[in-house]
């Protein structure tokens, strides 16, 4: 999307030119990581994890977003350092095949950013190679019943999983689309669709707003209950879970043309527009009580990036979309850390309304703050 309003898209190429500026500088200090989060100013590395640790490792689920961030802006520069850091991720990966057991449904959120990603720009067949590999564990998951698996068993947890389907597997699905459009074989395409409608059915209230995890009978498909999962409550709305539904139903209709899905997307746009704070900043649930003030800039980023694709697929609304996607990006702006000599961006992310992280940094929240104002400047490339 090429912005009208010369303010504003002054305003973008800017804030994409001081991204792009800081992760010249983080890339270097960051080339053999896989950071998941500043922790005061400097990146971690869950390269260190060992790649049996579902929750802490080599297989945890953003690990692809570093990549990611990488390839937007070898695509902004055509700098080819940025590929050669992209490609630690995507071989570092490899492990994850290896080990297979602390693999999950998040294979999308790992291999579309990074090895995905390097195939589209650079046509490299190891990368294609992955990404079919992350494809095919993908569609393992899937339940005839309806639905995408999220997690395996949950260590410490006695919580039966063989059920369960989230949300956030809305943005893990445009792989399997990918690996039909990348072979011309319907079955990834068929799993996906036949995921996207569940979700549809059961995931989105009346009001529009979206539940986080349900459980369903593993053998017959059945709505058994839903949990607030990383929300307030049971019945409540996660912010972020708001943000993947979405954007994620606009990355099915993108896909697939099938306007029920661009539907579902406005459903859940008008909801999560209606609820944006006067100041733009996203709480964690939009309904969390008033204090204590935890927010989630991951939400707003993702949230932006959704509504700019609606902005573009629905011209005669584009004020509708545009508007709140440019406040709470402006806001993000505003309060993220541009110092350079700091690894992390966005400084007001929070894993989960009920966890120890509120108001801190994720990788995943800079990659979609990056993708949002790539989206703006037109510089972009749509890794989903
Ligand atoms: N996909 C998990 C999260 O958004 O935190």
């Amino acid at each position: 999307m090429l912005l009208s309003h010369k303010t504003e898209a002054a305003w973008a190429q800017d804030a994409a030119r001081r991204f792009e500026h800081k992760l010249r500088a983080v890339r270097v200090r960051s080339a053999e990581k896989i950071p998941s989060r500043a922790v005061d100013g400097v990146h971690n590395n869950k390269a260190d994890g060992g790649a049996y640790t579902p929750d802490d490792g080599l297989c945890w689920w953003t690990n692809g977003f570093w990549a990611g961030m990488l390839w937007q802006a070898y695509r902004m520069t055509g700098d080819e350092a940025y590929k050669e850091v992209a490609r630690y991720t995507e071989r570092r990966l490899d492990d994850c095949f290896r080990s297979y057991c602390g693999l999950h449904h998040d294979v999308g959120f790992m291999w579309l950013p990074s090895a995905v990603a390097d195939y589209r720009l650079t046509a490299d067949g190891d990368a294609r190679r992955r990404g079919l590999h992350a494809a095919s564990l993908l569609a393992g998951r899937f339940n005839p019943a309806g639905f995408i698996r999220a997690w395996n068993d949950i260590p410490g947890s006695e919580a039966d999983t063989r059920g369960w389907a989230i949300i956030d597997c809305m943005f893990n699905i445009p792989l399997l689309y990918w690996a039909s459009e990348e072979t011309g074989d319907p079955r990834f395409r068929k799993i996906a669709m036949t995921h996207a409608d569940t979700v549809a059915a059961n995931f989105v209230r009346a009001d529009g707003s979206v539940r986080h995890i349900v459980e369903f009978d593993p053998e017959t498909g059945a709505f058994v209950r839903d949990y607030g999962g990383q929300g307030y409550a049971q019945g409540s709305s996660w912010t972020r879970g708001q943000a993947w539904g979405l954007y994620g139903f606009v990355m099915s209709y993108k896909h697939t043309g099938a306007v029920r899905y661009l539907a579902m997307a406005e459903k859940i746009a008008a909801y999560f527009i209606a609820h944006i704070p006067a100041d733009g900043a996203i709480p964690v649930d939009f309904c969390q009580p008033e204090e204590p003030r935890w927010y989630d800039d991951i939400a707003a980023a993702v949230a932006a990036c959704g509504l700019l694709e609606l902005a573009d697929l629905v011209p005669e609304k584009q004020e509708v979309y545009l508007s709140p996607a440019l406040k709470m990006l402006h806001r993000l702006d505003d309060t993220a850390d541009w110092d350079e000599g700091r690894d992390g961006f966005l400084c007001n992310c929070s894993a989960d309304y009920h966890g120890r992280e509120h108001n801190v940094n994720f990788t995943y929240g800079d990659y979609y703050f990056l993708e949002a104002l790539l989206k703006l400047t037109g510089q972009g490339i749509f890794l989903w």
